[in-house]
């Protein structure tokens, strides 16, 4: 994961680096300081403030079936949980099936799109957004977000923190390219509180609602639902209350 892009303002790296596809080579990271259109899933944005955040998007090239898909988004929690660990000390957790909680919080997000190049080629752009330095937030997330410096109380060295990321998103694609997909399964669940935990889950126009279980081998969520376990591969997840796994 060598060739780095750097730009000052960009609309979305994950865009960007869509643009460039054909001509860049796997591991290629383009970083910006700037989004003027981040996006989030569901077509939400992505709001972060230039110069106090890390805002980039790495390109992978997997020889895997496609049906792995879901789990390079949980390797990436897990390579943010543990640097911002080792950087700053702090435990966050991974909350499926992309985000990063810090105190409850969203510290993280990630965004995974799968795409093809010219020659057909299954592509994947992991676009990684970690609340760093930023101290003040958009009222309509202050009950919802907070950054890694609210907690520090300090500023955070950046470049350190994206050295330590890249070297533990390295470790973690190996283990996938390798296909040791339930070394993965198990390290997201360590560094996750979200199983045993009473979900609800909004799904297009509706909503499912149980006890989250389990990680299926496909990265999926298992959940305990009156009706039985479902597998569920994408959704909007709330946690709302402690329940038995
Ligand atoms: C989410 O929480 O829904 C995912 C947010 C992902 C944000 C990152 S910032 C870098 C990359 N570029 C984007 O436009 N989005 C991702």
């Amino acid at each position: 994961m060598n060739n780095i892009i750097f730009l000052n303002t960009v609309d979305s790296t994950n865009t960007y680096l869509k643009s460039v596809i054909n001509d860049v080579n796997e591991g290629t990271i383009v970083l910006a300081e700037e989004q003027t259109a981040g996006r989030g899933r569901f077509s939400r944005s992505w709001i972060s403030q230039k110069y106090m955040n890390l805002t980039f998007s790495l390109l992978l090239k997997p020889n895997y079936g496609a049906e792995k898909f879901g789990l390079l988004s949980l390797l990436s929690g897990i390579a943010v949980v543990r640097a911002s660990k080792s950087v700053t000390g702090l435990t966050t957790t991974c909350k499926w099936p992309n985000d990063v909680l810090l105190d409850g919080k969203k510290v993280c997000g990630i965004l995974s799109e799968l795409v093809k190049d010219s020659n057909g080629t299954s592509c994947v752009i992991v676009g990684i957004g970690i609340n760093v330095n930023q101290t003040e937030f958009p009222e309509e997330l202050q009950t919802t977000a907070t950054s890694l410096s609210l907690h520090t109380h300090t500023t955070i060295d950046r470049l350190h923190l994206l050295s330590v990321l890249f070297e533990e998103l390295k470790k973690g694609y190996e283990q996938f390219q390798s296909g040791n997909y339930s070394a993965i399964i198990q390290d997201w669940k360590k560094n996750s509180t979200m199983l045993g935990q009473h979900i609800s889950v909004q799904q297009n126009n509706s909503t499912l609602t149980g006890i989250a279980t389990d990680i299926a081998d496909d990265g999926a969520l298992v959940i305990r639902t009156d009706s039985g376990l479902m597998k569920v591969y994408a959704g909007d997840v709330t946690i709302s209350k402690k329940g038995t796994p």
